[in-house]
C-alpha cells in the first residue's frame, strides 16, 4: 500500500520540493495552498499523514492542526508541523495543538524522510499482512435505539457462520453497554476491555484469537467491556487496528454499533462495505435515519453502501412504507416484520432465533437473510458441500421463483 501524504504550504515552491523528496521516497503526495483546500482535500480523501506549514495566512498551521484533530475521521492521522521558528514556544504550541513532530524550514531532505517514516510505521505492519483476500464488512447501525441493531447483528453473524460453515466475526462496538455476547450466552470472559492496556503495535492476530469468544457454531465474538471507564479506554485506533489483524483471517466482520457518532464508530462505518441503516416505522426513528443518511453522505459513502433496513419492533399501527422512503428518498430493502415472543424470550435464553433447530418464518427470514448480504462473489457460488442453511435458502428461492413466473 503506498501511503498519502498531504502537504501544506501557501508557498509553491516549498511545496514542490517537498513533494520532490517524498515521492522519490514512494509516497503518493497531495498538496494544497491553503488551510480550507487543505481540509477539503483531507475530507474527500483523509491521508495516511500531513505536513503542515505554520506560517500561512487565514488559517495558519497551528490552527489547521487543531481543525484536523477535531474533524472524526481525520483526528488521528500523524502531522508534522514546518516551521521557521526556532524557539521553544513555537515548538510548544505545535505540540499543544497536537502535532505529533515538527521540522524547522530549510528542512533537509534525510531528516524530513527520516521523520515521515517513524511517523508511518504502523503502516507497515499493515502491508505485512495483507494477502488477497480481506473480510467482508457488515455495519448494523441505528442513531436511535432499541431499533434491534444488536437482534439483526448477532442473527446475522451466527448465520454467516452456520451459512458458509467458516467462523464470521461478531465485533461488539456498543462499548458502553453491549450485549452481544449475552444474546449468544457466552460468559464475558475477555472484552475489549483486555486491550486497554496492551499498545496497538504490540497487538497481533494472536492475541485477538485468545481475546474473542467462541460459540459452538464457530461465530467468534469481541465482547464490549465490562465497565464503562475500560469502555472510554478503546479508542479508533485500537479498534482500526483490530479490524486490519482480523480482515484477512475472518471471512465476515459484523459490527454491532451504538447509536452515536464516536470516533469508534466512525472507524466501523468507515471500513464497512455494507451499512445496514435500521429503523422502525415511526416519527423519531425515521428522523434518525434521515440524520444518519446525512451524516454518510457528508462521509461520502457511495448510496449503494447503504441499505435501509424496516424492522416493525412494535405491534401498533406504524409509519407507511411509502411514506418513510419518499421522507427518507431512498428505498427501503428489507422488511422484517413483528415478532413478539420468540425474539425476546431467544434474547433471555442467549439464543438468536437464526439457530433454532425448529423450522420457524422468523428463522427462515433471518437465514435468507444471511445469504442476501453475503458477499457477491461467494453468492455466486454453489459451495462444494452446501450447509443445511444454503440448501433451505436455495430451496426458498426456487420456490419464489417458480411462483412469480
Ligand atoms: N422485529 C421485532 N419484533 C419484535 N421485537 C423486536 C423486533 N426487533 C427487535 N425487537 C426487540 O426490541 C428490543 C431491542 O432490540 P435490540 O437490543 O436488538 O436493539 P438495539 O438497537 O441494539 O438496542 P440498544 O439501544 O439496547 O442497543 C429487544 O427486546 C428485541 O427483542
Ligand atoms: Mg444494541
Amino acid at each position: 500500500m503506498t501511503a498519502h501524504i498531504l502537504i501544506v504550504d501557501d508557498n509553491e515552491l516549498n511545496l514542490k520540493l517537498a513533494s520532490t523528496v517524498l515521492e522519490k521516497e514512494g509516497y503518493q503526495t497531495s498538496t494544497a495552498l491553503n488551510g480550507k483546500e487543505a481540509l477539503a482535500r483531507a475530507n474527500k480523501t483523509p491521508p495516511d499523514l500531513a505536513i503542515l506549514d505554520v506560517m500561512m495566512p487565514d488559517m495558519d498551521g497551528y490552527q489547521l492542526c487543531k481543525k484536523i484533530r477535531e474533524t472524526p475521521n481525520l483526528s488521528n492521522i500523524p502531522v508534522i508541523m514546518l516551521t521557521a521558528l526556532s524557539n521553544v514556544d513555537d515548538r510548544l504550541k505545535a505540540f499543544e495543538v497536537g502535532a505529533d513532530d515538527f521540522l524547522s524550514k530549510p528542512f533537509v531532505p534525510a531528516e524530513l524522510r527520516a521523520r515521515v517514516k517513524v511517523l508511518l510505521r504502523h503502516l507497515d505492519a499493515r502491508t505485512e499482512s495483507t494477502t488477497d483476500r480481506t473480510s467482508h464488512k457488515i455495519a448494523v447501525f441505528s442513531l436511535r435505539g432499541g431499533v434491534g441493531v444488536s437482534t439483526l447483528a448477532t442473527n446475522l453473524a451466527a448465520g454467516l457462520s452456520q451459512l458458509w460453515e467458516d467462523e464470521s466475526i461478531l465485533m461488539d462496538l456498543a462499548l458502553v453497554n453491549g450485549q452481544s455476547a449475552l444474546m449468544l450466552d457466552l460468559s464475558l470472559r475477555n472484552t475489549w476491555g483486555d486491550l486497554t492496556k496492551i499498545p496497538e503495535e504490540e497487538m497481533d492476530a494472536e492475541l485477538l484469537e485468545q481475546i474473542m469468544l467462541r460459540h459452538p457454531n464457530g461465530t467468534r465474538v469481541l465482547a464490549a467491556p465490562r465497565s464503562a471507564i475500560e469502555a472510554d479506554q478503546i479508542t479508533d485506533t485500537k479498534v482500526n487496528r483490530v479490524i486490519e489483524l482480523l480482515d484477512t483471517r475472518y471471512p465476515y466482520l459484523v459490527f454491532d454499533l451504538p447509536h452515536d457518532f464516536r470516533s469508534t464508530t466512525i472507524t466501523a462505518l468507515d471500513a464497512a462495505d455494507k451499512i445496514l441503516l435500521l429503523l422502525s416505522p415511526e416519527m423519531a426513528s425515521v428522523r434518525a435515519a434521515g440524520m444518519a443518511l446525512s451524516v454518510f453522505s457528508e462521509l461520502d459513502y457511495p448510496k449503494e453502501k447503504i441499505d435501509l433496513v424496516l424492522n416493525w419492533n412494535f405491534q401498533s399501527q406504524g409509519l407507511p412504507r411509502g411514506e418513510i422512503e419518499s421522507a427518507l428518498k431512498k428505498e427501503i430493502s428489507i422488511v422484517i416484520p413483528h415478532v413478539p415472543d420468540t425474539i425476546v424470550s431467544a434474547i433471555t435464553m442467549g439464543k438468536p432465533p437464526i439457530l433454532d433447530e425448529i423450522e420457524t418464518p422468523l428463522r427462515a427470514l433471518l437465514e435468507d437473510l444471511s445469504f442476501h448480504w453475503s458477499e457477491a462473489s461467494q453468492k455466486k457460488k454453489r459451495p462444494e458441500n452446501p450447509s443445511e442453511i444454503w440448501q433451505r435458502v436455495a430451496e426458498r428461492a426456487r420456490k419464489r421463483a417458480k411462483k412469480s413466473s
